[in-house]
Formats: structure tokens, C-alpha cells, sequence
């Protein structure tokens, strides 16, 4: 009864390390942050800087947090403390903790509305939709206020129920089965986009090099989003990777997943974007993209509702698999730091999620109960949402460049990375240590002012 310490458990495989960090970095993200920035600011110059910032800032510190998850074999915060005990790096995961908090009580929201519309689009509920119906639809289905409390109740009960089940019975099993049937999903939609009449102005509207709409925003927008992208920033990689095999090649599994990633992005744009252009629709922003305009023209088209049942399966599954990595945060420090049980910890973690994520439910439009509700011109939705991606995550981001670079023996992390002499990493590893040294934390201390309002480009 509890005197033996429990054997930690991990992924089983290199297979099931590969899904669930995959699982992880595709999220609501790819759906519509992505295709939507890339059409706004440039098409494919903003892909080329965007690839330039995975390279040079999200894939070094996604090894960042490898090495300190898989060496340790430890939660975020438990890993810091045991890397340099006594010091002050600990609050790299603290800030991790409550940065997976703060993301979760908007993420949530947002995935609440996703499985409403696929719970719609199940029952039919899209045929014959005109633009004022999507937006009278929409509209209701954020303000509720019933409706959005009671599906982002049922979100943090899923994400609550494959946590508690575990690493391996939950995590591992749910990513393993559910990432390969994205993949399938989105590819449908892309053929069927493909083939619509016109299609090639959408991919003119995503692909079209213009170097002229390359803005210093733009490159500030594409940094921000190749780290919001690869989940960095928050403990989710550190936790994840505490749970990878010993022989996991951490530089390989990073590159692959961050490849795979932004493939997954590219394939939800190129279903968006034909589809949108050639029902003569406009490429709106954000959530009226994804609720309001693909309802309207996939209906309208053969095969439409049975399409848009997939398009919200995908992103549902996308949503899902995204927030276990963001919870599972909390869920290993509470269970491993506090000795709760794992099950307690992830229950306590969705009801505490769901309870203060009301609030951002209810304060997302000005029609909203609290809509009324505002500090400094913020509403909770926002503030919530501006903290994380634009405070937190960059800050903790900078820090663990700065720890990896400066403050952990280059002897130590060739051991780590190399699995102890196995691999051959002689390449590869004097490149990323001069990356992370000097390229990775400038480019971030420059996002950072420009997020902070120090100084505008
Ligand atoms: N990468 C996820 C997405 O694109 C979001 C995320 C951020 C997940 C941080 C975990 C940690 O939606």
C-alpha cells in the first residue's frame, strides 16, 4: 500500500513518443491561426520566415525542453529543482504550470464551442444555411449562456477521464489511435477541396509569394506562432519527454514532429482555402472562419454535411489531444510533488479549469453575461489569452535558451542528446548549441519587447 515508490510510467514506444508529441504541437493552432496568418501576411513569404523561426527558435528549445524532461525524468517543476537544485530555475516550470492554467480556461472554451458544432453537424443541424442563419448560429452558441458552460464542462470531463486513465491507458492510447485518423480526415477534406471549381484562387490566397506584405508584424506574428505552435514554453514538452524512451532520439523526434506539424497546417489550410474561394466567400479572421464560414459553404456543396462532420471531428480531435498535453502539466506536478493520486490530480486540475474557465465563456462577446466586464480594455477571454502567449510563454521560452546555453555543461547535454554515445551527433549538436546560445534568445528578447510594448517596429 504506497511504502514501495510506484514505477514511473512512460510511452511504450517510439511510435507512441512521436503521436503524443505530435498530439500535442497540432491543435487549434493549425486549423485556423495557421492558414489564416499565412494568407494575411503573404502566403508563402510568411511560411518561409515562419520555417525560419521553427528553425531557429522553436526546434532549439523544443530540445531545450527535451534534454530537461528526459534526463530528469520529473514534472516541470520537480525537473528544474533536480537540474540546479536550489536555484531559482525552478520557476520555469512554476510559470509553466500557471501559464497551462491560463491557456486552458480560453483553450477550453473555444474546444467547447468545436464539439458543438460537431455534435450540429451530426445531427444536421447545417443544411440550408444562409449567412444570416451561421451568424445567428454562431452567435448563440457563444453567448449561450447555458450551452458553452455545459460543453466545455463535457471538454474537461473527456480531457479529465484519459488523463486520470494515465500516460500509456490514457495519453499513449488516445494519440496512437486518434493522430493517424486526423491525418485521414484532413486529407478527405483536401481532396474534396481540391476538386472544387475554382479552387486554385485559394491556393493563390495561401501560397502566393508578396513580399511586399512581409511587415516586421508579420515576422513578429510568425515567432509567436512557431512557439504557441510546437507548445513551448508552457512545461508540456519537459513533461512529455519525461515519459520517452531511453533510446528516443530527441534531435530526430524534434525535427519530425515539427515537420509533421506544420504539414498538418498546410493540409487544413489547403481545405479552407479552395473551399472559401469558390463559394465567392470572404477568408474571414479567426473563430468566424472556422464556425461561421465553413458551416455556410460546406453545406452548400455535395457531400457537404457528411464533410463537415469530418472537419469537426478533425479539429475536435486536434483540440482534445492539444489540451491532455497542456493538462498533464499540473497533472504530473500535483502527482508526483504533492503525492496526490493521479486521478485526484487530473479531476481537481478540469474542475479548477472549468470553474475559473467560465468566466472566460462568459465574457467572450459584448453580448455576454460579462461581457460588460473589462480591465484596461480587456475582457477575461483576452486577458487570459494575452498573459499566456504573450507574457508567459516568451519569458520562460528566453529562460530555458539562456539555461541550456549558459548554464548546463555542454558535456552533459552531448551525453543526453548523443543517448550516451549511440548516436552520432557530431553535426548536429555544435550547430544547435550555437543556436542556442546566441540566435534563439536574441530573436526572442526582440519579440518580447514588441509584445510588451517597449518599442514597435
Ligand atoms: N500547440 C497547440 C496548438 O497549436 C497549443 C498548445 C500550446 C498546446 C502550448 C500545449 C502547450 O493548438
Amino acid at each position: 500500500m504506497g511504502i514501495e515508490p510506484k514505477k514511473r510510467e512512460g510511452f511504450s514506444s517510439g511510435l507512441a513518443v512521436f503521436f503524443a508529441t505530435l498530439g500535442s504541437a497540432v491543435g487549434l493552432g493549425n486549423i485556423w491561426k495557421f492558414p489564416y496568418l499565412t494568407g494575411e501576411y503573404g502566403g508563402g513569404a510568411f511560411l518561409l520566415v515562419y520555417l525560419v523561426c521553427i528553425l531557429f527558435v522553436g526546434l532549439p528549445i523544443m530540445f531545450g525542453e527535451f534534454y530537461i524532461g528526459r534526463k530528469t525524468r520529473k514534472n516541470a517543476i520537480g525537473a528544474l529543482s533536480q537540474l540546479k537544485p536550489g536555484s531559482a530555475w525552478k520557476y520555469i516550470g512554476t510559470m509553466g504550470v500557471a501559464a497551462s492554467y491560463l491557456i486552458m480556461f480560453f483553450y477550453s472554451c473555444v474546444a467547447g464551442w468545436v464539439y458543438f458544432y460537431l455534435f450540429k453537424a451530426l445531427l444536421g443541424d447545417f443544411a440550408g444555411i444562409t449567412m444570416e442563419t451561421a451568424k445567428s448560429q454562431f452567435g448563440d452558441a457563444i453567448i449561450g449562456p447555458l450551452s458553452p458552460i455545459l460543453w466545455q464542462v463535457i471538454v474537461m470531463t473527456v480531457v479529465a477521464v484519459v488523463l486520470a486513465a494515465g500516460v500509456k491507458h490514457g495519453i499513449e492510447k488516445m494519440t496512437k489511435t486518434l493522430m493517424p485518423l486526423l491525418f485521414v480526415l484532413i486529407i478527405i477534406c483536401d481532396i474534396r477541396a481540391l476538386t472544387l471549381p475554382g479552387a486554385g484562387e485559394g491556393l493563390n490566397f495561401l501560397f502566393q509569394v508578396d513580399f511586399s506584405k512581409l511587415s516586421a508584424a508579420a515576422i513578429l506574428t510568425a515567432l509567436g506562432l512557431a512557439f504557441f505552435k510546437l507548445s513551448l514554453g508552457v512545461g508540456t514538452m519537459m513533461t512529455y519527454s519525461s515519459y520517452f524512451t531511453e533510446d528516443n532520439n530527441l534531435f530526430a523526434t524534434g525535427a519530425k514532429v515539427a515537420l509533421s506539424d506544420t504539414v498538418v497546417s498546410l493540409l487544413a489550410g489547403i481545405a479552407i482555402f479552395p473551399t472559401v474561394f469558390s463559394f465567392g466567400m470572404e477568408p474571414g479572421a479567426g473563430p468566424g472562419l472556422l464556425f461561421m464560414t465553413i458551416p455556410l459553404v460546406f453545406s452548400q456543396m455535395p457531400l457537404g454535411n457528411i464533410l463537415l462532420v469530418a472537419f469537426f471531428f478533425l479539429t475536435s480531435i486536434a483540440a482534445t489531444t492539444a489540451m491532455l498535453s497542456l493538462v498533464e502539466v499540473p497533472v504530473a506536478y500535483f502527482s508526483e510533488e504533492w503525492g496526490m493520486s493521479r486521478k485526484k490530480a487530473a479531476i481537481g486540475s478540469a474542475v479548477g479549469i472549468a470553474m475559473i474557465g467560465i468566466l472566460a465563456t462568459l465574457s467572450v462577446d459584448k453580448n455576454s453575461i460579462l461581457g460588460g466586464y473589462t480591465f484596461f480594455g480587456r475582457g477575461f477571454f483576452d486577458w487570459f489569452d494575452y498573459i499566456s502567449s504573450n507574457i508567459l510563454l516568451p519569458i520562460n521560452g528566453l529562460l530555458t535558451s539562456l539555461l541550456i546555453g549558459y548554464c548546463i555543461k555542454r558535456k552533459d547535454l552531448e551525453l543526453e542528446f548523443s543517448n550516451h554515445g549511440a548516436l552520432n551527433i557530431k553535426v548536429i549538436m555544435p550547430l544547435f548549441y550555437f543556436i542556442i546560445r546566441y540566435v534563439s534568445p536574441f530573436l526572442l528578447i526582440v519579440v518580447f519587447l514588441n509584445a510588451i510594448g517597449v518599442f514597435k517596429f
